[in-house]
């Protein structure tokens, strides 16, 4: 099995101590720094932005992941590339034209994700994903850390996993969403490339140990 890359959510980091939580996911085995942006808007909840993501760049080593939960996503995207974000991911749900969206992200210098709801079929992608560098896979309903893993997600990465295939293009599955120690395995052996993980990672007793256990070394 190939081992998933593995970005850390700094959601669920202690934001008194960012710099030390930064730098602990940079000397760790992670791949990414995931950072979630939401609005209040397109979901209920606010997070944080770019002052702060501006903040965590600064220390950050490894590659910027940013999930947009926010509406109207292409007001933002020049300002993302700006302050270092390397792989940006809007909503599905969030665009009304996504294929320009995803070429003015191309456009910015960066990779260009897509995020889907639970409720949105991978089918759905079918006429944008030779476009797509990343599909991240939500496998909760966006908007808060720490929630319960929907079981479905397995069958939607397979399926995605099959379109990616027919069409021999280089997408990335990315999961987000309640990934732990305990789905993990099944996840990448469903198709997941890199799994996503907040809580998991950061409640951990250990966190630098909790992140190589998901990358898969034990
Ligand atoms: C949820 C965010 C996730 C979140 C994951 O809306 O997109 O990235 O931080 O947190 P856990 O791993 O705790 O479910
Ligand atoms: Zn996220």
């Amino acid at each position: 099995m190939h081992r998933p890359l593995i970005a850390p959510s700094l959601l669920a980091a202690d934001f008194g101590n960012l710099q030390r939580d930064v730098e602990m996911v940079n000397h760790s085995v992670a791949d990414w720094h995931h950072i979630d942006v939401m609005d209040g808007l397109f979901v209920p909840n606010i997070s944080y932005g770019m002052p702060v993501i501006k903040a965590i760049k600064k220390h950050a080593t490894k590659p910027l992941d940013v999930h947009l939960m926010i509406v109207d996503p292409d007001r933002y995207i020049q300002t993302f590339a700006d302050i270092g974000a390397d792989v940006l991911s809007v909503h599905y749900e969030a665009c009304t034209h996504l294929h320009r969206s995803l070429q003015a992200i191309h456009a910015a210098g960066m990779k260009a994700g897509v995020a889907i709801n639970p409720h949105t079929p991978v089918s759905f992608l079918a006429d944008t994903l030779e476009n797509i560098d990343l599909v991240c896979v939500m496998s909760v309903n966006p908007g808060f850390g720490g929630q319960r893993f929907i079981q479905n997600t397995y069958r939607k990465i397979t399926e995605l996993k099959s379109m990616i295939e027919e069409r021999k293009c280089s997408t990335l599955i990315e999961v987000d969403g309640g990934v732990t120690l305990e789905n993990a395995p099944k996840l990448v052996s469903a198709g997941a490339d890199v799994l996503v993980a907040g809580s998991s990672v950061f409640g951990a007793d250990n966190p630098t140990d909790a992140i190589r256990l998901l990358a898969g070394n034990q």
